[in-house]
């Protein structure tokens, strides 16, 4: 099968390479391109890998009929509507840690600028003057640093601090106290930082709580002076009340390598002035980071399309290598377990329960909760139903997904559990995995089998009586229907047993009503279990 890859922002000849090498996969090189002009192309792509220039709106993402996944060769997936691809099952990735060092010293680098007023002294040399007592700095040496946002880049700038003798605070919501003593920061509350550090930098994602965390409000609180650095998002800084506090002299400068709109106008008030450094996002602008998220996003996609690894998806749930491993016996059977059980169960679903017990319980399962789910799902509608957006057509559906675990599982190493219910009935379908590799259906509805989780498969209830799966085998031959697999199973001697068939063609209509006309038959449900 061959897959059309657009790159519609620049990236790294390298990335490139790896995507044009590869045998299945066509690629497009095409930047600059207008909204418009994307809209009218991107119905012919498979994979579309982008920088911050591309957006991928709602609107893009309507005409995006075959698209499968959008790879971000860096870290801020702003300009990607994630709602909107995740509504329509496209994988959005991005490449974490490729860019974290250059944006680290990037921000180092305006750190220092702004502390001994390097670029206004350059341009000043270069325009014939010899200005050496305006631009007299100030030493970081014995000066607080207050950084907010302790993730990759956030990290490796407090990392730098210490070298330069300076006294680190952090904060971070989302990072425990111990850590970030580990990390070698004074934990802080953003006041604290406001109130205390001389230099401030943001290293957060923009996001609502972040956006205009540095307001009027914050520099009020800040010390006279207070230098400020944004290397992350445009808008965290507000920039109208920036230019207020460099105007009042609160602010004694600061230093932006992104806007709140990219590019700026070039007649923004903050570009001219002398107390602030402007850099047109250059973080990630080196080419070692341009080299490291080409190839990584360049691997990442042809791996999503040619059916390999996810990773770094950010709209489904990021899995370790050594979970993944764990779990890849469980995937596949995971997701026929909720093929099997939904068909079985046959009723409109509002609530699916999966329990997990055995050794598979001490794992993270929602990968696994993930694909029984993609499974019902799949197997209820005729939309493209996928680990990005199964949740949300679940959610739309207010169908309720619960997890359950158990330490111990009576006869199994490990037991997945699926249960379906809604307005007072139920139905319980349980698969294991065997140490050979192979998946079993070994449980529904209290009946013990050992059913193959494939293709077609005739799910009888017939009475335990001789002769009684005769009659269905006859009926099945008879129309030439074969029986690849059988297994039984019952409650108590003489009362009902169920009998687990997997044929090797459809069973028409007319064969079913056959069968249902034998005496032997209580119930018969067809359950068709090949991928949609
Ligand atoms: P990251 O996800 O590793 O770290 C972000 C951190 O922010 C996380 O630890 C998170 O817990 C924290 N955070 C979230 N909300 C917060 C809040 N309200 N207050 C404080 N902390 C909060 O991301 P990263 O790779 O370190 O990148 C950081 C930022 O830098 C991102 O916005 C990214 O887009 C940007 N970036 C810019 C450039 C550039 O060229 N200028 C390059 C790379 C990254
Ligand atoms: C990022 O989020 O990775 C940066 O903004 C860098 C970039 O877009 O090149």
């Amino acid at each position: 099968m061959a897959y059309k890859v657009l790159v519609s922002d620049p990236l790294s000849q390298e990335g490139i390479d790896i995507l044009q090498a590869h045998a299945d996969v066509n690629v497009d090189v095409k930047t600059g391109l207008k909204p418009e002009e994307l809209m009218e192309i991107i119905g012919q792509y498979d994979g579309l890998v982008i920088r911050s220039g591309t957006q991928v709106t709602a609107e893009v993402l309507a005409r995006a009929d075959k698209l499968k996944v959008v790879g971000r060769a860096g870290v801020g997936v702003d300009n990607v509507d994630i709602p909107a691809a995740t509504q329509r099952g496209v994988i959005v990735m991005n490449t974490p840690g490729g860019n974290t060092i250059s944006t680290a010293e990037h921000s180092w680098a305006l750190l220092i600028s702004l502390a001994r007023n390097v670029p206004q002294a350059a341009q000043s040399m270069r325009e014939g003057r010899w200005d050496r007592k305006k631009y007299t700095g100030t030493e970081l040496f014995g000066k607080t640093l207050g950084v907010i946002g302790l993730g990759r880049v956030g990290r490796e700038v407090g990392r730098r601090a210490q070298a330069f003798g300076m006294k680190v605070m952090g904060y971070d919501p989302f990072i425990a106290d111990d850590m970030l003593k580990k990390l070698g920061f004074e934990g802080a509350t953003v006041e604290e930082i406001f109130k205390a550090a001389d230099f401030i930098t943001v290293h957060t994602p923009k996001t609502e709580e972040t956006s205009h965390l540095i307001d009027d409000r914050a520099f009020a609180m800040m010390k006279k002076g207070v230098r400020v650095i944004n290397c992350a998002r445009g808008g965290i800084i507000d920039e109208d009340a920036l230019l207020r506090a460099l105007e009042s002299g609160k602010c004694g400068g600061a230093a932006l390598d992104v806007y709140e709109q990219e590019p700026p106008d070039p007649k923004h008030p903050l570009l001219s002035r002398e107390d602030c450094v402007c850099t047109p996002h250059l973080g990630a602008s080196t080419e070692e980071a341009q080299t490291n998220v080409a190839l990584d996003i360049a691997r990442n996609v042809l791996d999503v399309l040619t059916g390999g690894e996810v990773r770094n998806a950010v709209n489904i749930p990021s899995v370790s290598p050594e979970v993944r491993a764990a779990l890849s016996p469980y995937l596949e059977l995971a997701e026929k377990l909720g093929m099997f059980a939904i068909q079985y169960f046959n009723k409109p679903l509002s609530k699916l329960e999966v329990a997990y017990s055995g050794g598979l319980a001490e794992y993270e399962t929602a990968y696994l909760s993930l694909a029984v789910l993609k499974g019902a799902l799949s197997a209820m509608m005729n939309e493209t139903v996928n680990f990005v957006n199964a949740p949300i057509l679940a959610e739309q559906r207010q169908i309720q997904v619960v997890e359950s675990k158990a330490a111990r599982s009576e006869s199994y190493s490990s037991l997945i559990t699926v249960k379906m219910s809604s307005d007072g009935s139920s139905a319980e379908v349980s698969g294991t995995t065997y140490e050979t590799g192979e998946a079993r259906i070994v449980q529904v509805d209290g009946y013990h089998i050992e059913a193959k989780p494939y293709g077609t498969i005739l799910f009888f209830q017939n009475v335990d009586k001789p002769g009684a799966i005769g009659q269905l085998c006859t009926v099945l031959g008879s129309a030439n229907i074969n029986i690849a697999d059988m297994t039984l199973g019952r409650q108590k001697p003489g009362g009902y047993a169920v009998t687990v068939c997997n044929v090797d063609c459809d069973v028409p209509k007319a064969i079913l009503e056959q069968l249902k006309a034998t005496n032997a038959v209580r119930d018969i449900k067809v359950i068709n279990l090949e991928q949609r």
